[in-house]
């Protein structure tokens, strides 16, 4: 009798041990960059997970289609996770090339203040190819008095959303067999007792789906970039850290403004006009370039990026939070990624 208890106690806490492990169906709720890299990391990891990915607008409308995505870091916070994003994004450029919606590109941070060069050498100089402050004779090339301004040169990555998405998804879907459901989740509660884990990875609404209260901590941070007409444009260029050019694959953007707590798309003159005025400062010879298209979108705020697990008293499912990445999505995309992996597999 003893014996047979024995067994059952051991047998009870094999069970036990056996669901503990690692998840056998994950539903991402988002199919922006976020949720695409954290699918795909997921199914790298272990490829018999079952994934659905629930989107809820056409990825058109997704504040992911339009940057450049282009790879620099302002907050030293995220070193790790841009580091492993940039390994990522190299090794994906030398195996596909532009295929994949990656493009090598080298080119200029330029500002007045050198301790914000300092900390961008700081969160990425020691793993960014080609990486060097500028020698006086190296800033001759800019409208600048040379005891007024600073530079760095570096080599980075552009992810183009429109390009590098896609080819995520298409990965997701033809090799990986995960199927994408377009279905507005109210919030994770939806889907609770379905899955082992929820990644909410829902962006501006990452808050709203989340249905714990940190829906007062989101907030949109408007963005609006020009397509232009420059072709002979093959460096990316900064002035401090909101206005630039980079050419991708195809075109070439201009930009920014970075509006907090502003949520209209509509593109007024002033943007643009304010956009050209900026970087006419770095580079004159944009006088005459014409505009060939603009879009707007708007960024995931939040005062940190919210990556982490959450138990629940209720069930079993563990619901991992990936979301509010500002103005540094594409950077981030494939760190966090990974982190929120290995947070589902913890
Ligand atoms: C002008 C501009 C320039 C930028 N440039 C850069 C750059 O150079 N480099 C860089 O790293 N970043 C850049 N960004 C920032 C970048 O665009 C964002 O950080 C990134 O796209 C956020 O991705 P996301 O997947 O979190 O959100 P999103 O792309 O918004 O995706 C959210 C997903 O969640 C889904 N979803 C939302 N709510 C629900 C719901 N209730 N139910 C189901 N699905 C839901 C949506 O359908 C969507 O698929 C720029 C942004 C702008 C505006
Ligand atoms: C230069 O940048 C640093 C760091 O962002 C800031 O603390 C400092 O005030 C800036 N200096 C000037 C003169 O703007
Ligand atoms: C693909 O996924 C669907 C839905 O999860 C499943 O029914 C089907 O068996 C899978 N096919 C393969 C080849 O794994
Ligand atoms: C812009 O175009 C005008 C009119 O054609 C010309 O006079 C001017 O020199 C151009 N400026 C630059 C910077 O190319």
């Amino acid at each position: 009798m003893a014996f047979l208890k024995l067994f059952f106690l051991f047998l009870a806490a094999l069970v036990g041990l056996l669901s503990a492990g690692p998840p056998r169906k994950v539903a991402i709720i988002g199919a922006g960059v976020i949720g695409t890299s954290t699918a795909l990391a997921l199914k790298e990891r272990d490829p018999t997970i079952d994934v659905t990915v629930f989107f809820d607008r056409p990825f058109e409308e997704t504040v992911s289609w339009g940057p450049a995505g282009l790879f620099r870091l302002d907050n030293g916070k995220y070193r790790k996770w841009g580091h492993e994003s940039y390994k990522r994004f190299s090794k994906i450029f030398k195996e596909y090339g532009g295929f994949s919606g990656v493009q090598r590109l080298s080119g200029y941070v330029l500002s007045k203040n050198v301790t914000n060069l300092f900390l961008q050498q700081i969160n990425y100089g020691d793993f960014a190819y080609d990486f060097h402050f500028l020698r006086p004779h190296e800033l001759e090339q800019f409208p600048f008095e040379a005891d007024e301004i600073y530079g760095l040169h570096f080599t980075s990555f552009t992810t183009e959303g429109r390009a590098y998405v896609p080819w995520m998804s298409e990965i997701l879907e033809e090799k990986y067999n995960v199927t994408f459901k377009q279905r507005k989740i109210k919030n994770v509660d939806e889907l609770i007792d379905s899955f082992d884990v929820i990644v909410n990875c829902a962006g501006l609404n990452g808050g709203i789906v989340a249905n714990d209260g940190d829906a007062a901590n989101v907030y949109p941070i408007r963005g609006v970039i020009a397509e232009v007409d420059a072709p002979w444009q093959k460096h990316f260029m900064y002035l401090d850290f909101s206005t630039f050019t980079f050419p991708t694959i195809n075109t070439v953007f201009m930009g920014t403004v970075k509006q907090e707590h502003r949520s209209d798309l509509k593109i007024t003159r002033e943007d643009i006009e304010d956009i050209q005025e900026r970087y006419l400062k770095l580079q004159p010879a944009f006088k005459n370039v014409t505009i060939k298209s603009t879009w707007s979108g708007l960024r995931p705020g939040r005062h940190e990026i919210r990556l982490e697990r959450v138990e629940l008293q209720k069930s079993k499912t563990k619901i991992i939070h990936n979301y509010g990445h500002g103005g540094n999505g594409f950077t981030l995309s494939w760190g966090c990624a990974l982190e929120a992996v290995n947070l589902a597999f913890k």
